[in-house]
């Protein structure tokens, strides 16, 4: 108990969005310290001790693709769970090292964001992997539900509030009233599935492969989902698939429109399909107040239209969509009355 009192007044609390594409750290009185890509570059051991980390965040990304022999650049989470625990756990490690300037033995209380869709083992691995990692108390928060605090949403009240979070390996379709998501829906389609959309696009059509970095720029720079945008070309390089050698192609916004069709369809769906599971009364509340837009995939250009268009209902984007999730795990963890009623068991 005293111990568990002199650990937390020696520790800073953090929030933390473990998300596919980044991990994102809150620490309580801080703010947001880092936001990093959720990737782990690790090495054979030659003791046999299993894999050794070599990098994690920024630097293991750069490495991503452009591996040697015998390092692997492992993205933990895939389709916004966890995939690797034992990954996972070092990436956490690292990086509440890396909030309390890699002094060790802190054991700080952390809140983590989770999938709604979590199964009842995940959350378990999830906790286990936190606690091993040095926390000393673990809440988990659902991603939409934490999205919906930053965005600034009364999460509290007795309305009605849509929030969708197009993230790397998941949307997030859901309804919360009265601190608790009273239907969601997700899916495994995000921006990962646009960028694999775009490789097989460019892979059909130019018979050129392309690797997930420039796919992800190519969306990034000229993707746009609404026709009624202006089109712009950009210069793609490859391989060629058939004489193998480096080749580059000049790919415009309707083709890369074309090749996001699938995805962005699955996310259109979605979106209707939980509009539809929605009781009347906060359906009322979502044509008066909205639908909130939140994560890295909502700033495809014009899919704030494309939306509008198919629900008939005014489309909001948080002010910082990559930053909600964490943002709101953080004022969470700010407020403990807040943090004990949305927390999930
Ligand atoms: N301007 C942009 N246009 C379209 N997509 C973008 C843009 N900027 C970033 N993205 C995409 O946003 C995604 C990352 O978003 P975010 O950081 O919210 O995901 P995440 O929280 O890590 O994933 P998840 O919530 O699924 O676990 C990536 O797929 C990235 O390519
Ligand atoms: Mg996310």
């Amino acid at each position: 108990m005293i111990f568990d009192s002199l650990a937390g007044f020696f520790s800073s609390d953090l929030a933390i969005d473990l998300g596919t594409a980044n991990t994102l750290v809150y620490v309580k009185g801080r703010g947001l310290i880092c936001s990093e890509p959720s990737v782990v570059a690790v090495a054979k051991d030659n003791t046999g001790r299993g894999d050794k980390v070599l990098a994690v965040g920024h630097e293991a990304k750069e490495m991503l693709g452009r591996t040697p022999g015998g390092i692997r650049a492992i993205r933990p989470i895939k389709d916004g769970v966890i995939a690797d625990f034992e990954i996972t756990e070092a990436m956490l490690r690292y990086f509440i090292q890396r909030a309390h300037n890699r002094r060790k033995l802190v054991r700080p209380r952390i809140v983590i964001c989770v999938p709604p869709c979590i199964t009842s083992v995940e959350k378990r691995a999830v906790r286990e992997s936190a606690l091993s990692a040095g926390a000393r108390e673990v809440y988990l928060i659902e991603e939409p539900m934490a999205a919906a605090i930053g965005a600034g949403l009364d999460v509290t009240a007795a309305t009605g509030n849509m929030v969708v979070d197009i993230g790397g390996g998941t949307t997030d379709v859901a309804v919360i009233s009265l601190s608790g998501i009273v239907t969601s829906r997700s899916i495994r389609c995000g921006g990962d599935a646009m960028d694999e959309a775009i490789i097989n696009y460019v892979r059909r059509k130019y018979n050129m492969l392309v690797g997930e970095r420039s796919a992800e720029q190519i969306k990034v720079t000229i993707a746009t989902a609404s026709d009624a945008a202006k089109s712009s070309t950009m210069e793609v390089k490859g391989r060629d698939l058939v004489a193998g050698i480096p080749k580059v192609v000049v790919a415009t916004s309707d083709e890369i429109r074309e090749a996001l069709m699938e995805p962005l369809g699955q996310i259109v769906e979605t979106v209707h399909l939980t509009l539809e599971k929605t009781p009347p009364e906060l359906a009322a509340d979502i044509v008066d107040r909205g639908i909130m837009l939140v994560g890295g995939g909502s700033l495809l250009g014009g899919l704030d239209v494309v939306l509008r268009q198919e629900t008939k209902l005014p489309i909001l984007r948080s002010e910082d969509p990559f930053t909600a999730v964490v943002h709101g795990a953080g004022r969470a963890l700010d407020n403990l009355e807040l943090l004990k009623e949305v927390a999930i068991q």
